[in-house]
């Protein structure tokens, strides 16, 4: 199938459009760069273009002849949402309305979104279901539930076919080192750990000690991007027209933060430089997928099933391309 992909240049997107051409499927990315990478994206299947811009997004669909459109562009940073939350009403709500627009007016009716675990009350039962109570607690998943509302209703009232999947922690990179997570402004566990390692920071911060959980720090739900590729594969051959499904994307496993220390301390081995540091504000103790729905409905089967399996993709990427894209340009 033709697919359109909005931020097809960033770490999920890149890995999906990427698994897409090596599953019969013919991909494009839609991306602004300002976080993505030319580099992640194969030769010719590139747009460079700002979902904002309605008239160019319109003009891409046309000329791409997409049938379908995977939505992952969005602005993705908890705590700069709270410090802009206009920037993020602004790309992640009218954005996504831009998209729906777009693919109207080209007659376009699938659509894939990435939603986010951020959209979850953090005081439901774990394992989360997809039926779970929707109250976000920060303006990165009031935008990003907001954009879930906007598919909804344009659904409804004109017949397009969705797939949600709410993802968890994704993580990891190709598992041949070749392409991987590299942002501008890293805020993720796994790279951060391995930043440390790598001494592009000092020390890794591990934020509060004295959570509600065995060891006293976060757990967190860690999915393999292949994986997730895996599971926009089988929503994008599955979606019909008219109607929709939401999707937990995770391992359904949980691991604490400093379990996923030890696991890359394991595959690096070496201890890493890490301080402890206070609990950030707004952060839940513990957040874990229920994936029944996706494996039970799609026949989705995860690969990795273990974080030290996920972390060894990871630091394969960051240690042959320390400074990411720019350093496999250099190399
Ligand atoms: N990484 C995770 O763990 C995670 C978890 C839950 C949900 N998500 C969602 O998955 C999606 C992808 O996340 P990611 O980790 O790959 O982030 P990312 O920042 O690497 O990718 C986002 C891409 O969108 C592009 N983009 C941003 N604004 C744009 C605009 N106005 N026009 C065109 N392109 C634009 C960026 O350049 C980037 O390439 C996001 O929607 C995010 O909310 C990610």
């Amino acid at each position: 199938m033709k697919v359109l992909l909005t931020g097809g240049a960033g770490y999920v997107g890149s890995a999906c459009l990427r698994w897409l051409c090596k599953h019969g499927h013919d991909p494009v990315a839609y991306d602004n760069l300002a976080e993505g990478n030319r580099q992640a994206v194969p030769e010719g299947r590139l747009i460079e273009g700002d979902i904002l811009d309605l008239d160019r997004l319109t003009q891409a669909i046309k000329d791409t002849g997409a049938e379908a459109v995977m939505h992952f562009a969005a602005l993705a940073s908890v705590p700069d949402s709270i410090r802009v939350p206009e920037e993020y009403w602004r790309t992640n709500a009218v954005g996504t309305k831009n998209v729906l627009d777009a693919m109207r007016a080209n007659g376009v009716n699938k659509i894939l979104f990435s939603g986010t675990a951020a959209t979850y009350s953090f005081e439901v039962e774990m394992p989360i279901a997809e039926t779970s109570s929707q109250v976000p607690q920060t303006p990165y998943g009031t935008t990003k539930l907001a954009a879930e509302h906007l598919i909804k209703d344009y659904s409804r009232a004109y017949g397009m076919g969705y797939g949600i999947l709410r993802y968890f922690n994704a993580s990891g990179a190709d598992p041949d080192g070749e392409f991987g997570e590299d942002r501008r402004k890293e805020t993720h566990l796994i790279p951060l750990v391995l930043f440390a390692a790598l001494g592009r920071i000092d020390k890794f911060k591990i934020c509060g000690s004295d959570w509600p959980t065995p060891d006293g720090s976060c757990v967190r739900d860690f999915v393999h991007t292949d994986d997730l590729a895996q599971a926009h594969q089988l929503v994008l051959e599955s979606v019909q027209p008219g109607s929709g499904q939401a999707y937990n994307v995770g391992s359904g496993t949980g691991a604490s933060v400093i379990e996923v220390f030890e696991a890359c301390e394991k595959v690096v081995g070496r201890s890493i430089p890490c301080d402890r540091v206070e609990a950030r504000p707004g952060d839940p103790a513990v957040l874990v997928a229920d994936t029944q729905k996706l494996r039970e409905k799609l026949g989705w089967k995860p690969k990795y099933d273990s974080v030290e399996d996920i972390v060894q993709t990871a630091w394969q990427w960051h240690n042959r391309y320390p400074q990411g894209y720019k350093s496999k340009h250099q190399g």
